[in-house]
């Protein structure tokens, strides 16, 4: 016995060296950490369960059959976050540049299927040269096989991607799939086809960070969620997020441990809407204020800024906030927000976290570019999101809610559960001007004054409709509350609806305008 035992220490002690002492340095010297120290930081001390440590390729072409590493680039397993448990995949670069064999493929689809069955998330690091070569089609099928999987466990489990090297090819469709996708800068990428590839197509010089790095996929394609400093600080963040998300779609969210008071009012409440409905104000600002202890996991900071996503805690409820935000394009809703708070909102669904939504909304962009790039099918997308939920959903108009927009916008009329405004609210089909110019556009050219006439027309509008009262009258709102209690009511709405219970039709599934 103690020399077979002998055997397995020094074959596991050989799984864990991967690619070799050289390549694990060069990964180092590269400013990356190892497979296995990324999963030592993402997962609770000592948590991690390895499988499939002993698998090898099968592959007998160009050499293939001289160069066997156990765990054949892919390190797979189990292991906890804050005690809670989750699959893990961890592609290991120092093997054949972590590319896809049949049997790496194999063992990523053995965790899934694993995950799916016991209701646990799924954590895919990627580091990864892409298909492996010598395998040719073999490796084709193996990414479809984890394709396959993502989208049959899409809504059933969060599955999360980190992106920590290169992943190029198609095998950035699995990422695609997934709910969260976080990027390191500086270190890693994902394109469809690399630079050198765009240069040959299309003649465009580009690097590879301004091709597919965290900046670019956090700001400008909306591809990635989360764009870290440091590999430390992306598994930091992966950790974070399970604070709020459940780990599967028939559990209820984890519970905030904080013990900002529920009863809490905020006096500064009062002063955030400025006096002038024109000047901007940082939804941010009511955020914080509301929700426990001020803190906020946003959901892609740097895309479509004009709308705020995120995560936090209201009495200990996990919730996902969706926010217009009059400091960016005075919140207006355009096709990249509108995409990305619809993705958000259906995210919430899936996984039974309410949704408060706060409105301060002019209504939808205009502009030719807007119009021929499909607003309009955009724009369906949030709406639909919204219309399909059955969770929770809680509105609190803070300021502007404008035409279609008031409407998409988690309004009553689409099963808002808890609506209210803030006195500050201003709800009606368009803004004062805009709808004085149309409505009196005669008179107005035909009186003496123009300009007094219309003052005086955008003051009649304006007190007929520039407030919540009409809506309120109708039972649109629930309630017309103090802005300085909007956290306890919000808390006490939770409270009421922690049973509610809604259904769709049934049906095969839905189609969304895509
Ligand atoms: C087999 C690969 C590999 C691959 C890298 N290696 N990619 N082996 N299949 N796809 C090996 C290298 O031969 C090398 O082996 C080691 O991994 C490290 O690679 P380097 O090139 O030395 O590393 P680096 O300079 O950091 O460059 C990394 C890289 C580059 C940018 C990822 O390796 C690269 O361009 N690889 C090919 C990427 C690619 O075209 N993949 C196919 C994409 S199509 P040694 O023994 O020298 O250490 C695709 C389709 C997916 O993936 C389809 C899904 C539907």
């Amino acid at each position: 016995m103690r020399e077979k035992l002998g055997l397995l220490e020094h074959r596991s002690a050989e799984a864990e060296l991967g690619g070799g002492r050289p390549r694990l340095e060069a990964q180092h010297a590269k400013g990356k950490l190892t497979a296995r120290e990324r999963l030592d930081l993402l997962l609770d001390e000592g948590s991690f369960v390895e499988l499939d440590r002993f698998v090898v390729h099968r592959s007998h072409d160009f050499g293939l059959e001289e160069q066997v590493v156990y765990g054949d680039g892919v390190v797979t397993g189990h292991g906890r976050i804050d005690g809670r448990l989750v699959y893990v995949f961890s592609q290991d670069f120092t093997v054949f540049g972590g590319s896809l064999s049949e049997a790496f493929a194999e063992k990523i689809c053995k965790v899934m299927d694993l995950a799916i069955r016991n209701g646990a998330p799924v954590i895919g690091l990627n580091d990864s040269g892409g298909a492996r070569i010598q395998e040719g089609v073999v490796s084709l099928g193996g990414y479809a096989e984890i394709f396959l999987r993502n989208t049959l466990a899409s809504g059933v489990i969060p599955q999360i991607s980190a992106i920590l090297g290169p992943c190029a090819g198609g095998a950035v469709y699995s990422p695609a799939i997934t709910d969260f996708t976080f990027m390191v800068r500086g270190t890693s990428y994902m394109f469809v086809t690399g630079p050198s590839v765009v240069k040959t197509v299309t003649h465009e010089d580009v690097t590879m960070e301004e091709l597919g790095g965290a900046d670019t996929h956090n700001g400008t394609s909306g591809v990635a969620h989360f764009a870290c400093d440091s590999e430390p600080a992306c598994l930091q963040a992966v950790r974070d997020l399970f604070q709020y998300i459940p780990s599967n779609n028939v559990d209820s969210p984890p519970r905030g441990r904080a013990t900002d008071p529920r009863d809490r009012r905020d006096e500064s409440l009062l002063d955030v809407v400025p006096d002038n409905p024109n000047k901007p104000y940082d939804m941010h600002d009511v955020i914080g204020r509301i929700v426990d202890d001020g803190i906020f996991f946003e959901v892609q900071r740097e895309f479509a800024a004009n709308i705020v996503c995120g995560f936090a805690h209201l009495g200990g409820f996990s919730v996902g906030i969706v926010a217009n935000q009059p400091a960016v394009l005075a919140g207006v809703l355009d096709i990249n927000s509108s995409t990305k708070a619809a993705r958000f909102v259906r995210f919430c669904d899936a996984f039974n976290v309410p949704i408060v939504t706060l409105v301060d909304v002019p209504g939808f962009l205009p502009g030719v570019a807007q119009e021929h790039n499909g607003i309009i099918r955009h724009g369906a997308k949030l709406l639909y999101a919204y219309c399909e939920a059955t969770v929770p959903k809680l509105t609190v108009i803070t300021r502007k809610a404008y035409g279609g927009a008031y409407d998409v916008m988690s309004s009553k009329h689409i099963r808002g559960d808890f609506n209210v405004a803030w006195p500050t609210a201003e709800i009606a089909v368009m803004g004062p001007k805009g709808a004085v110019e149309i409505l009196f556009r005669k008179e107005i050219a035909e009186s003496e004054d123009p300009q007094a006439m219309t003052d005086a027309k955008i003051n009649e509008y304006r007190e007929k409709f520039a407030h919540p009262y009409v809506a309120a009258g109708r039972g649109y709102l629930d309630d017309i509350i103090d802005p300085r209690d909007t956290r306890p009511r919000l808390i006490e709405a939770l409270e009421t609806l922690r049973t509610k219970r809604d259904r769709n039709p049934p049906k095969k599934h839905g189609n969304i305008p895509l």
